[in-house]
């Protein structure tokens, strides 16, 4: 083997996979309703990022185009290099989706045995076990979906969508119908997840702040605002809040 080939072999060895983030001048309607208008950021692999908005804002659509499930009008979203729709972009990514619905007719370990079949999970019986821990399921792992309430059926939609450890995580509002200390433990999993390139929708700052330094603000379909936190704290007067100051630069571009 030459040196090339060593390097190559020793780095794919190391799991080393793209999982980078990229959207470029991406548009797209639904009939009259402009959703998004040139729309473009980058995430580097390995980055965490809150993408922040108001409702309409284009949070869900811009995930959608990442998973594939919506083509843009114009422009173009790519994940890990590849076309979002493509067979092995779908293998490196975990989305959980707005209202996410597993299989209600089946169990919460069945949703997760079944998921994690179709998803090729190695050492899957080990897998659903962490997660029936990690995600507070065990005492439901029996019950059918249709009779959980909604935060344990977004647990269970949390877990779904990290089964197969994926490289890229696109979360629309995860934090959505979790009690406070669900939320404290989904924000340590979601921090723990190495590796792994985040994109987090929310359209509340302090859930932004609590995953992530950085941000990347849209509104009516195009992005305002990007960069860390505490830039963004320096864009108002001393001790003002940064929900405050988030609220401001939203009306004045309104
Ligand atoms: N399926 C749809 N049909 C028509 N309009 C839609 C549809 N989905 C979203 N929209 C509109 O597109 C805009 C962006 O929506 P969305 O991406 O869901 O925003 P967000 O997730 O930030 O709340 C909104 O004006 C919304 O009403
Ligand atoms: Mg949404």
């Amino acid at each position: 083997m030459d040196s090339q080939a060593v390097l190559a072999s020793s780095v794919y060895n190391k799991g080393f996979t793209d999982a980078s983030i990229e959207v470029n001048g991406v548009a797209k309607s639904y009939g009259p309703v402009v959703a998004l208008k040139g729309l473009s950021f980058q995430l580097t692999s390995g980055e965490k990022c809150a993408l922040l908005g108001p409702n309409g804002a284009g949070k869900s659509t811009t995930l959608k185009l990442l998973v594939g499930l919506l083509k843009p009008d114009q422009g173009e979203a790519k994940v890990g290099g590849l076309d979002p729709s493509s067979a092995e972009a779908r293998k490196i990514i975990g989305y959980l989706p707005e209202d996410a619905s597993p299989y209600r007719t089946l169990s919460v370990r069945e949703n997760l045995e079944y998921v994690g079949a179709l998803r090729e999970v190695e050492n899957l019986e080990e897998r659903v076990e962490t997660l029936l821990d990690t995600l507070t399921l065990r005492e439901y792992e029996r019950a059918k979906v249709g009779r959980l309430s909604r935060g344990n059926t977004q647990k269970l939609a949390l877990a779904l969508s990290i089964i197969h450890s994926p490289n890229i995580l696109l979360l629309d509002e995860p934090l959505n119908y979790l009690d406070i200390p669900t939320q404290e433990n989904v924000i340590s999993l979601l921090n723990e997840q190495k590796n792994c390139t985040e994109l987090v929708s929310t359209h509340i700052m302090s859930v932004a702040g609590r995953l992530t330094d950085h941000v990347i603000m849209i509104s009516r379909g195009a992005v305002v605002w990007t960069g860390v936190i505490s830039d963004l704290k320096k864009l108002g007067a001393e001790n003002e809040p940064v929900e405050k100051i988030v609220a401001r630069m939203l009306t004045s571009i309104a």
